[in-house]
């Protein structure tokens, strides 16, 4: 399973599907994304940009497409990097224009440098383009000195675009549908960090630090054939639960604590991301055990809520709902649960929404409403549900005992034909499932 990816044949599909729906006489242009300098010498570990990648699949940065459907010498144009066996020596080997053609597709493809040259003359006579205007300001500017080149060649009878269409209005579309490769290359990734939280959950010991249970899932993904994390782990013991994005992951874990831990890998640049909270020692606390009861009754529910026909919102009802009531029963809310969800009253516990689609970006591409209305689900939709309680350290309405608690539970999901698949079941979620887990990696430890 360790070549999971998406087919080639996939990429040409989908240009073709997004040139079906650009206008007739247009040009639809993309950069690779830049190579970012951690320090000197230093970069950082390259990731291509996601709408890129969606069309391309070619990893390399100094690239730029141009897709021009109906163009007699081949529609999709790729500019990149030249060999250069000193260059590659150094840094790596490089398709070139030649591999551009051969493995990537291109029907015609040209050194990066001659783009000045070249690009101009494709952008002249088409009445419009694509293009994803005001994400990557520099290459704006090329874009518009393109123009300008055309512009200043009017009097020879050049005709430069008229209009510029947001590329995202139909790609981001397109990338919120995912394919049956998409789906599977998504469980893939789910699947090693599933395995990722499972170690997690076994090596935790109180006197161990929160970067130990990071080394544990860098571990796995890397071992599991994932290059990188798709986000920055969260790795959240005790009070730094409630800190919904914990970076530092350095304190030390302590006997009577939860830790949250939020992470997932990422696979041919697909994300994947799942949270789980399980007691430092092994055992949950009562009051731990109360708080957890609820946002996993809320994580349940929300999957009833998920499946074609259901609106986007749903699913964060639900869990609204679930919890709302689950603070009223342990008093930490007080009143009547339809008017405390009214007055939002759960906020200061559930501050974020129940999840996000989840695909090449781990907070995914997709409009959440259509003509002011909430999204109607599909088949294919990809999202997460992560239902959350937080009990600030500080918060003076509610008895001590409460206080530093967080708790989140996060799955991954796809839309099916008739509800969703979960494409993070294999982590244990259930507090007897947790608590077993944890003590049979403690006796096998001592054995
Ligand atoms: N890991 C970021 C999130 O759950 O949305
Ligand atoms: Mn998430
Ligand atoms: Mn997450």
């Amino acid at each position: 399973m360790s070549n999971v990816r998406i087919p080639r044949s996939e990429y040409a599909r989908r240009r073709k599907a997004l040139m079906a729906q650009m206008e007739p006489n247009s040009i639809a242009i993309l950069p690779a994304a830049p190579v970012y300098i951690r320090n000197r010498d230093v970069e950082h570990t390259y990731r291509q940009d996601s709408d890129f990648q969606y069309l391309s699949g070619f990893p390399e940065p100094d690239a730029v497409i141009a897709l021009i459907p109906g163009r007699e010498h081949g529609e999709y144009v790729l500019f990149c990097r030249e060999r250069d066996p000193e260059r590659e020596l150094w840094d790596g080997l490089r398709a070139g224009q030649e591999g551009a053609v051969r493995d990537f597709g291109a029907d015609d493809a040209f050194p990066i440098g001659d783009i000045d040259d070249i690009l101009p003359g494709l952008i002249e006579g088409r009445s419009r383009v694509y293009y994803a205007i005001g994400s990557n300001a520099e290459f704006d500017q090329r874009l518009m000195d393109w123009i300008n080149t055309i512009r200043s060649k009017a009097r020879q009878g050049a005709q430069p675009p008229n209009e510029f269409v947001e590329l995202g209005h139909l790609l981001h579309d397109m990338r919120l549908y995912k394919s049956a490769a998409e789906t599977k290359v998504m469980r893939h990734a789910a699947q090693i960090s599933a395995r990722a939280h499972i170690r997690a959950m076994q090596a935790c010991r109180p006197g161990l630090s929160e970067y130990h249970l990071e080394a544990e899932l860098d571990y796995t993904f890397r071992k599991g054939g994932a290059r990188l994390a798709a986000y920055g782990s969260i790795v959240a013991a005790g009070r730094n639960a409630c800190i919904l994005h914990y970076r530092e992951n350095d304190a030390p874990l302590k006997d009577g604590d939860l830790v949250l831990i939020d992470a997932g890998c990422e696979i041919d640049c697909y994300a994947s991301d799942i949270t789980r909270t399980f007691p430092v020692s092994g055992v949950f606390t009562a009051e731990q055990r109360a708080i957890y009861e609820i946002v996993l009754e809320a994580n349940l529910a929300a999957f009833d809520y998920i499946g074609p026909g259901r609106h986007w919102n749903e699913a964060h009802e639900a869990t609204v709902r679930v919890i709302t009531a689950g603070l009223v029963r342990l008093g930490l809310l007080e009143g009547e649960v339809d008017e405390l969800i009214a007055a939002e009253a759960y906020k200061p516990f559930y501050m974020h929404r129940a999840g996000h689609w989840l695909g090449l970006d781990v907070h995914d591409v997709g409009d959440y409403r259509v003509g002011g209305q909430w999204r109607v689900l599909e088949p294919g939709m990809t999202m997460t549900v992560e239902p959350g309680i937080y009990i600030a350290p500080d918060n003076p309405n509610v008895a001590k005992k409460w206080r530093g608690i967080g708790i989140r539970i996060e799955d991954d999901v796809v839309v099916t034909k008739t509800g969703c698949e979960i494409l993070t079941g294999d982590v244990p979620k259930s507090i007897g499932e947790i608590e077993s887990l944890m003590t049979a990696a403690r006796q096998e430890a001592i054995a």
